[in-house]
C-alpha cells in the first residue's frame, strides 16, 4: 500500500480536524485508495497551542517555508489563509515538485490563473474543492461534471457568516453586533471579519467560480463588491412585507460568454425562490447550463468539519490520479461587464417628510430617468413626521438609477442617505 507524506501548513479549526479526520478514517481511506496518508511536519506560529489540539509535538516546526522545499513529503497542504506567505510557500512547493492543496480563496483570486498555469506546467495537483462553500463539491461540479455546459447563470450564497447573521436577524429579531459575534464563535468567521461582512470573502470565491465557468479571473477591484455591515433591520421587515428576503449574492452571468456579469451585493429575492431557504451557515450554488437546465448545490459552507471533507477529498483524488490531467479551462478574454451597465429592480427606502405631493415629486425624477415604479409601502405618520417611504422600482440601468437617487437625495423633503438593494427576481 503506498503512503503518501503530507506536509501540512496550519493548525487551527481546519488543519487540526484533517488531522484527526486522517487519523479517524486509515480504513475507510486505504480501502477506497489502497493508499494511506502520513501528515509527516505542521508548521504553525504557536507549538503550544497546537499540540493543545492533538498535534505531536515531534513533527511540529515554526519554519513555514521549509515545508515547501523539505523532500520528506509529495503533498503539500496549505491551510493557514491570506496571500503572503502563503503564495510564496504554494509557487516554491510546485517547483520542488510537490502537488499542493489549499483552502485558500483570497490567494487564488488573486493569483489563481498564475499558479494553475504553473501546476500544469509541473504536472501537479492544484486542488481547491475547499476553496468555496466548504463541503459543497461546486469545484468539482462546475470543472468535471458540467464542462460539457455553456454556464448561462451561477447564484450564490457563499459566505457562511454572512448567511448566519442576516438568519439570526431576520428570524431571531438579533441585531447585528451579536450575531457577527455568536458567527466568530462558531468558527464561521474570517480571523478578519471585514473579510466576510464587507463582501470580499464572497467576491474571492465568486472570482474562482466564474474562472471555472469562464475560463476569466476577475480582478476583485475591478468588479462591483459590497457587504451587509449596514443592513437594517428595517429593510428585512419591509423587505418581507412585500414577499422578498435579503441574502448576500454572487451573481456570475453571460450570455455569449465575451461579456460576463460578475458582482456580490446585498440582493432581495422572492421568499418563494429556493435560495431565499438557505438558513445560518448553509450555503447554495444555483447553477444554469444550456444543457444541464437548473441545479441547486447545497450544504455547510464553514466550519471545521465541512472543511475538512472536502480537503480530504482533494488528497483522495491526488491518490487516485497522481498524474493530473490537464486544467478544464482555458483562459478567455471575456470582458467584465461595468456594473454601471447592468440592468436590475431595486428596493429604494428613503426618509420623507410626510406630506401631500412627496410621491408626486420622487415618482416624477423616477419617470424622468425612464424608471417606473411596481410597489409603494408609505407607512402612516404624522402630518410633517420624517417617515419612510419605501419604492420598488421596475428594471432599470444602475448609472440611471443611481442617476435619480442621488437626484432624490436632494429633495428638501428626502433626508439622505436613501437604501438601496438589488432585487433579483429570477425571470
Ligand atoms: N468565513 C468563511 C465563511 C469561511 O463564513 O463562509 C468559509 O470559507
Amino acid at each position: 500500500m503506498k503512503t503518501w507524506r503530507i506536509h501540512l501548513a496550519g493548525f487551527g479549526t481546519v488543519g487540526a480536524g484533517l488531522w484527526h479526520h486522517l487519523e479517524s478514517h486509515v480504513d475507510l481511506i486505504s480501502r477506497r485508495t489502497e493508499s494511506r496518508f502520513e501528515i509527516t511536519k505542521i508548521a504553525c506560529r504557536d507549538p503550544h497551542k497546537a499540540t493543545s489540539r492533538g498535534a505531536p509535538a515531534d513533527r511540529i516546526t515554526t519554519d513555514l517555508l521549509s515545508l515547501a522545499t523539505d523532500p520528506g513529503a509529495e503533498i503539500l497542504v496549505e491551510l493557514i489563509g491570506g496571500i503572503e506567505p502563503a503564495y510564496s510557500l504554494i509557487k516554491t512547493a510546485l517547483l520542488n515538485g510537490k502537488h499542493v492543496v489549499t483552502a485558500n480563496k483570497a490567494l487564488l483570486a488573486a493569483h489563481g490563473e498564475e499558479l494553475l498555469t504553473l501546476a500544469a506546467k509541473q504536472q501537479r495537483h492544484l486542488l481547491f474543492e475547499a476553496s468555496v462553500a466548504g463541503a459543497v463539491p461546486i469545484i468539482k461540479a462546475i470543472r468535471e461534471s458540467l464542462a460539457a455546459n455553456k454556464i448561462l447563470s451561477i447564484h450564490g450564497i457563499i459566505n457562511g457568516t454572512c448567511n448566519y447573521i442576516l438568519t439570526q436577524m431576520t428570524e431571531k429579531n438579533l441585531d447585528y453586533a451579536t450575531a457577527l459575534a455568536e458567527a466568530k464563535q462558531l468558527g464561521y468567521a474570517e480571523a478578519d471579519e471585514s473579510l466576510d461582512v464587507d463582501g470580499h470573502d464572497t467576491a474571492h470565491k465568486a472570482i474562482i467560480l466564474a474562472a471555472l465557468a469562464y475560463g476569466t479571473w476577475a480582478d476583485e477591484e475591478k468588479i462591483c463588491v459590497e457587504g451587509i455591515r449596514n443592513i437594517n433591520r428595517l429593510d428585512l421587515d419591509f423587505a418581507a412585507r412585500l414577499g422578498y428576503s435579503l441574502k448576500l449574492l454572487a451573481i456570475i452571468q453571460s450570455t455569449d460568454e465575451k461579456e460576463i456579469d460578475l458582482r456580490v451585493h446585498p440582493t432581495l429575492l422572492p421568499q418563494s425562490h429556493v435560495l431565499a431557504s438557505v438558513k445560518d451557515v448553509f450555503n447554495a450554488i444555483a447553477v444554469r447550463g444550456d444543457a444541464l437546465g437548473e441545479a441547486l448545490f447545497y450544504g455547510r459552507g464553514a466550519g471545521a468539519l465541512p472543511t475538512t471533507s472536502a480537503v480530504a477529498a482533494d488528497l483522495i483524488e491526488i491518490a487516485r490520479n497522481p498524474t493530473p490531467t490537464p486544467t478544464s479551462y482555458k483562459p478567455s478574454h471575456a470582458k467584465l461587464k461595468p456594473i454601471s451597465e447592468v440592468i436590475s429592480r431595486y428596493y429604494l427606502r428613503l426618509n420623507v417628510i410626510d406630506r401631500p405631493g412627496v410621491l408626486a415629486q420622487i415618482s416624477s425624477i423616477l419617470a424622468r430617468h425612464q424608471i417606473g415604479i411596481s410597489s409603494v409601502i408609505q407607512p402612516k405618520g404624522h402630518e410633517g413626521d420624517w417617515v419612510p417611504l419605501i419604492l420598488m422600482v421596475h428594471d432599470a440601468q444602475e448609472a440611471a438609477f443611481q442617476n435619480a437617487r442621488q437626484e432624490i437625495e436632494t429633495l428638501p423633503i428626502v433626508a439622505p442617505p436613501a437604501i438601496v438593494i438589488r432585487v433579483e427576481d429570477f425571470e
